[in-house]
């Protein structure tokens, strides 16, 4: 499969109204990521080569978020719902660029696995011309059936086009599909729309590949991998089951955590060895945390690093731009935003420091704030090593603070303090 190409389509045409929200349904968020963020990059991890995605009128936003996650991706506008072979064909320039495998993956199954699409690619190069994605739902009710015979898939039937032997079929269509490149559009273009629906079903493929003398085979996989999200419920117990997969990812790689259940993590986030999480913490987007730094309760993280053997929380905040360097230690109610903070400086009682550098060894007393903002601008505060900030200083900004400087409690500091 090595060196394979692999064209993956995904179909985000989908009109999410059961989600009640002004926002296209594959850009809700589960685990800090887009939904389409997350199938964009399992294809990516499947070793697809190109990738395309196929977008409703006026989805501009949605095919923002996909070159934001693959530059390189193609959108295509499937301008009429015509059904889901028709949404897979608005591709076609993309398929008729010759290419071994083609993955065909709806948006709004975030849990596949990459190493599920691995599977189905090693059934196109094993020969199956179509390979069918297959599961056994606890209720099977409006799901297509695979009808099987002696270990080949011979057809697709959607339920409401299925006799009622068909109906008792326990093995259901997950909707994803793989297709040999060159076999794919012979075999979409002879699909019709001869059904109870009236629509062009991507789910004929298998009988029309059978009828070309061609392979069929399904790969069976547990629920998640396609799991769908249709409703914010749904939306919420997807979450759930990534948050699962996340937490023992984490543990895996040698993260401790006393109640993994009560940890929120996002898809992305970086830890490194002997890390500590304690209960009731939440991890944003883009976090990293680095060996022996210790996060403690209550405390909400979003695109910050932490350094080495950092000591934060319990209840401290860090916002967008964080970062700690080696032992530093942030303490209860302390924020930070858009900020270094050197190695081995403290800040450990109720403090904001915003759009800041808090120098080497620097200690930032309780109840010190930094006045970043005048009401119309932001401006930035330099605190220098080993200076010392008293407890309620207040910081106007622009100001700089010079290295193992002291200033004394209460003090409103607006000029800068030399060394
Ligand atoms: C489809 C399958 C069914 C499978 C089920 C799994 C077909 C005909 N049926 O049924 O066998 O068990 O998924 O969830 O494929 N879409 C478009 N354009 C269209 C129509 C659909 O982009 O014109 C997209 C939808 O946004 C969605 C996906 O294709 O992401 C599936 O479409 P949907 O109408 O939900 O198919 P199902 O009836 O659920
Ligand atoms: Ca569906």
């Amino acid at each position: 499969m090595g060196d394979r190409t692999c064209l993956a389509i995904v179909l985000a045409a989908g009109e999410g109204t059961r989600m009640r929200s002004a926002r296209p349904k594959v850009l809700h968020e589960i685990a800090g990521q887009s939904l389409l963020a997350l199938v964009l990059d399992a294809v990516r991890r499947a070793g697809s080569t190109a990738a395309a995605v196929v977008v409703g009128p006026d989805a501009d936003a949605v095919a923002a978020e996909a070159k934001r996650v693959l530059p390189g991706v193609e959108i295509f506008v499937q301008s009429e719902r015509l059904g889901t072979a028709h949404a897979v064909l608005a591709a076609k320039a993309a398929m008729a660029r010759s290419v071994d495998d083609v993955l065909v993956i709806y948006g709004d199954t975030p849990l596949i696995r990459p190493q599920t699409l691995r599977r189905m690619r090693e059934a196109l190069a094993a020969g199956a011309a179509v390979a069918v994605l297959g599961f056994r739902p606890r209720d099977p009710a409006g799901y297509g059936r695979l009808v099987m015979e002696g270990g080949d898939l011979v057809a697709i039937r959607e339920e409401i086009d299925a006799s009622a032997a068909e109906r008792g079929i326990g093995l259901c269509n997950g909707g994803l599909m793989a297709f040999d490149g060159k076999a794919v559009l012979p075999i979409l273009e002879r699909i019709g729309r001869n059904n109870r629906k009236g629509e062009f079903y991507l789910t004929d493929a298998v009988a029309i590949a059978r009828a070309m003398t061609l392979k069929a085979v399904a790969i069976e996989t547990e629920e998640d991998d396609v799991r769908g999200i249709n409703t914010k419920a749904q939306l919420a117990e997807t979450e759930a089951v990534l948050q699962q997969r996340l937490r023992k990812t984490a543990m895996e790689a040698g993260v401790t955590m006393v109640a993994p259940e009560t940890v929120f993590l996002s898809a992305d986030t970086k830890f490194g060895r002997d890390v500590v999480v304690e209960p009731f913490v939440v991890f944003g987007a883009g976090v990293t945390v680095e060996d022996n730094a210790v996060i403690r309760s209550f405390s909400h993280l979003d695109h910050a690093h932490v350094g080495k053997g950092a000591l934060v929380g319990p209840y401290a905040r860090l916002r967008p731009g964080a970062r700690l360097g080696a032992d530093v230690h942030i303490g209860n109610f302390v924020e930070i935003k858009e900020s270094v903070i050197e190695d081995g400086a403290k800040a450990n009682h109720l403090a904001y420091i915003g759009d800041a550098r808090l120098g080497a060894g620097a200690n930032f007393g309780a109840g010190a704030i930094v006045c970043n903002y005048d009401g119309v601008a932001k401006h930035r505060t330099d605190i220098g090593k080993g200076a010392f900030i008293g407890s309620n200083a207040a910081l106007v900004a622009p100001v700089s603070i010079g290295d193992g400087a002291y200033v004394a409690t209460g003090s409103v500091i607006t000029h800068d303090v030399p060394p």
